[in-house]
């Protein structure tokens, strides 16, 4: 694949968050973007990087009306000796084809989706952060550009890259969240999109953590459509409890998005010899386990967030603390091991890491 390459003119270069400065998630964008379009019969061509911008699209453009998108969320890192570093991204590459399959969207050879991402953060490499815990997030996109509103897949499409500078996704770092179960309003159904990295699962998802937030949680607990019993995601993430000294986790079976970050700690969990079991878990069983001290911790697995402890989950009405709203040593000890990974401070044994030379 051939990317041209229109760089930013000194004069309209961004201005870089300062060292110390606090990031937020998402809010600052870097200096260029990658783009990329497909055309049916044609395929993809015209891969550029250009300076960050607006881009334009028809109103009748049926992302815009039908929501055929999808996405994905990496991060780059420089590791101790200087080196700029992506973690999995091949995994995240992957997953975006699968997506894009579910959603009648075309593919990009996994090849190709990792010079791009190798093209955009070598030029925009002073846009990683260097303070400890930050990161340049990397957000890959499809969207459907073709103008019409007949309800097909569209023959037009663009994919672009965009970066950004982040901190700690939550505000208030790796302290452990408040979770509300949620009984009314499910993330996705067997059959649906729920395994799919797409705008509309994360669309479906606002107005339950927007009531969650009004009452004080930090964010849900979505359960499975069909019956309300069993747990599948918590908010943007996938979900892990050490119940009776065993990990376990929903299994992929098909409305929970196939999270890299579940991928590495199950991988990690193994090898530490604990035993893993990716199996159902009901909600009954969360909430008997945290009041009797057979649920030692529950956490969340993302790209954005690492590991995020949860602290209590509250359902119908009764609060229960998890390992005394207190972070565990699981926990903690995975988001050690995963960021030192990524940091370059901790030995890569899995070959997760790609330098971007
Ligand atoms: C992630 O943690 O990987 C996410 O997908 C969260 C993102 C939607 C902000």
């Amino acid at each position: 694949m051939q990317i041209t390459v229109k760089q930013a003119p000194e004069n309209h270069r961004r201005q870089r968050p300062k060292s110390g400065e606090k990031l937020g998630f998402g809010n600052l964008f870097s200096d260029h973007m990658f783009l990329m379009d497909y055309t049916s019969g044609k395929g993809w061509e015209n891969a550029r990087i250009v300076p960050y911008g607006p881009i334009s699209l028809d109103p009748s453009a049926m992302v815009l009306h039908y929501g055929q998108e999808i996405f994905e969320g990496m991060k780059a890192y420089y590791a101790r000796d200087g080196a700029v570093c992506l973690f999995r991204p091949d995994r995240n590459a992957e997953r975006m084809n699968r997506s894009a399959a579910r959603m009648c969207l075309p593919e990009i050879p996994v090849e190709d989706q990792l010079a791009a991402l190798r093209g955009l953060v070598r030029l925009d490499r002073e846009w990683i952060p260097k303070d400890e815990g930050a990161s340049l997030y990397i957000r890959p996109t499809m969207i459907a550009t073709e103008a019409g509103l007949g309800v097909r897949p569209s023959a037009e499409v663009l994919y672009f890259i965009i970066t950004g500078p982040v901190g700690a996704y939550y505000p208030r770092g790796f302290d452990p969240v408040r979770i509300l179960v949620e009984e009314q309003y499910v993330r996705a159904a067997k059959g649906g999109v729920g395994e799919a990295k797409t705008g509309g699962n994360y669309a479906a998802s606002l107005l339950a953590a927007k009531n969650a937030k009004a009452l004080g949680f930090d964010q849900v607990l979505w359960l499975d459509a069909g019956q309300r019993s069993f747990v599948e995601e918590v908010g943007t993430m996938n979900i892990f409890f050490l119940l009776g000294g065993e990990l376990v986790t929903p299994p992929l079976s098909g409305s929970i998005l196939p999270g890299v970050t579940r991928d590495t700690v199950l991988t990690l969990a193994r090898e530490w010899k604990i035993p893993v079991a990716e199996r159902p878990v009901e909600i009954d069983e969360v909430m008997k386990g945290a009041a009797d001290g057979t649920l030692s911790e529950a956490f969340g697995s993302g790209t954005a967030a690492v590991i995020s402890p949860v602290g209590s989950f509250s359902c119908r009405g009764r609060e229960v603390a998890v390992n005394g709203g207190k972070a565990g040593e699981l926990a903690v000890r995975l988001f050690r091991e995963i960021t030192g990974i990524q940091y370059g401070e901790i030995e890569d044994r899995h070959r997760w890491i790609h330098r971007v030379e």
